[in-house]
């Protein structure tokens, strides 16, 4: 049937009527919020180009886990800022190193969180790479024994779920054996499949001390040129035992999520990550954009592109709108 007896339009003019057919809907259990953790105490370090986001020493994190379970955010992904760095990552891989005291401490106050463990050297390398160096360039092999250790002694401090971002060929496999031979069959594995070599992940870098200091991370993270190469890398992960695939970036890659979400049956995740956060805050703070409301609508679109499950420092301020909306 054609216009006049088809009119699209009819379907907008209700509110009532707009949110019944609404395809989309963002929801509190789909959200993942980033916390960096430093040493100290009472250290509540402002990260300036993430409006609202800190360094916070393990006191202080343990609270802002208990708001943020409050908000109804329930999931929160961890990255650590350690006392020393060395060549190897190797201060990241026992139950005294940050993210692992931390967890402990979390898990101690709070039983209704869940907690992701990144897995990564790049914040606790001296060269800011993410593996060991042979030759000027991130060896992959050697890598895959500090990856496979720094997941064990998460999964041992409490880690619920072990996210491994560095990109190293074969590193899933590694992770699965080496938790599945210590008993921890039931931790499970989100991995960044497809994490592409980005200029988004700028403030990152300052949050978390992590900018390399030679070179560039296009030897092992993707070219952003790439699509069929990301399905591949997709593959080989759920070959090697990912439960969750993860896009990243996620605003300038709608389609690698829309992809991923049609071609494997698989739970997909996005991270909209800290540069797609910051020109948010930053357009908001001018007044030049409707910062809540470009917000939602970033959310809403990486969630309609297929992602189950979405990380974003925004999670808490979108926690408070779905709230408000559903009052
Ligand atoms: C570590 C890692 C990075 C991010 C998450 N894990 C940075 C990088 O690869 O340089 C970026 C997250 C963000 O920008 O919000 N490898």
């Amino acid at each position: 049937m054609n216009f006049p007896q088809t009119r699209l339009r009819r379907m907008r003019y209700n509110t009532i009527l707009r949110n019944m057919v609404s395809e989309t809907k963002v929801s509190v259990d789909d959200l993942i919020l980033p916390l960096f953790v430093c040493p100290g105490k009472g250290v509540r370090k402002p990260i300036s180009s993430m409006p609202g986001n800190y360094q916070l020493s393990i006191d202080l994190l343990v609270e802002e886990c208990k708001k943020t379970v409050a908000a109804g955010v329930k999931a929160v992904l961890l990255f650590g800022i350690p006392e020393s760095k060395d060549e190897t990552g190797e201060v990241a891989c026992s139950l005294d190193s940050i993210v692992q005291k931390a967890i402990i401490a979390i898990k101690k106050e709070i039983q209704d969180i869940f907690i992701v463990a990144d897995v990564c050297n790049c914040e606790y390398t001296t060269h800011g790479h993410c593996g060991t160096i042979v030759d000027g360039d991130v060896d992959n092999d050697l890598t895959l024994k500090t990856l496979a250790a720094q997941s064990l002694s998460l999964a041992q401090a409490g880690a619920d779920m072990i996210a491994p971002s560095d990109m190293m060929d074969g590193r899933v496999a590694a992770i699965r054996e080496i938790l599945d031979l210590n008993g921890f069959e039931k931790t499970s594995i989100m991995s960044y499949s497809a994490k592409y070599a980005s200029g988004f992940y700028g403030p990152f870098r300052e949050a978390a001390e992590s900018a390399p200091k030679f070179g560039n991370r296009s030897t092992y993270q993707m070219n952003p040129a790439n699509s069929n190469e990301a399905m591949r890398e997709i593959e080989q992960d759920i070959v090697e035992g990912a439960d969750i695939v993860m896009v990243k970036p996620a605003l300038s890659y709608l389609d690698i999520i829309y992809r991923a979400k049609h071609e494997f049956n698989m739970p997909v995740a996005a991270y909209n990550v800290s540069g797609e956060f910051s020109m948010v805050k930053a357009a908001g703070a001018n007044n030049w954009i409707d910062e809540k409301r470009v917000m939602m609508e970033i959310i809403t679109s990486i969630k309609r592109a297929g992602a189950d499950i979405i990380i974003t420092y925004h999670a808490v301020e979108i926690a408070n709108i779905l709230k408000e909306q559903n009052a």
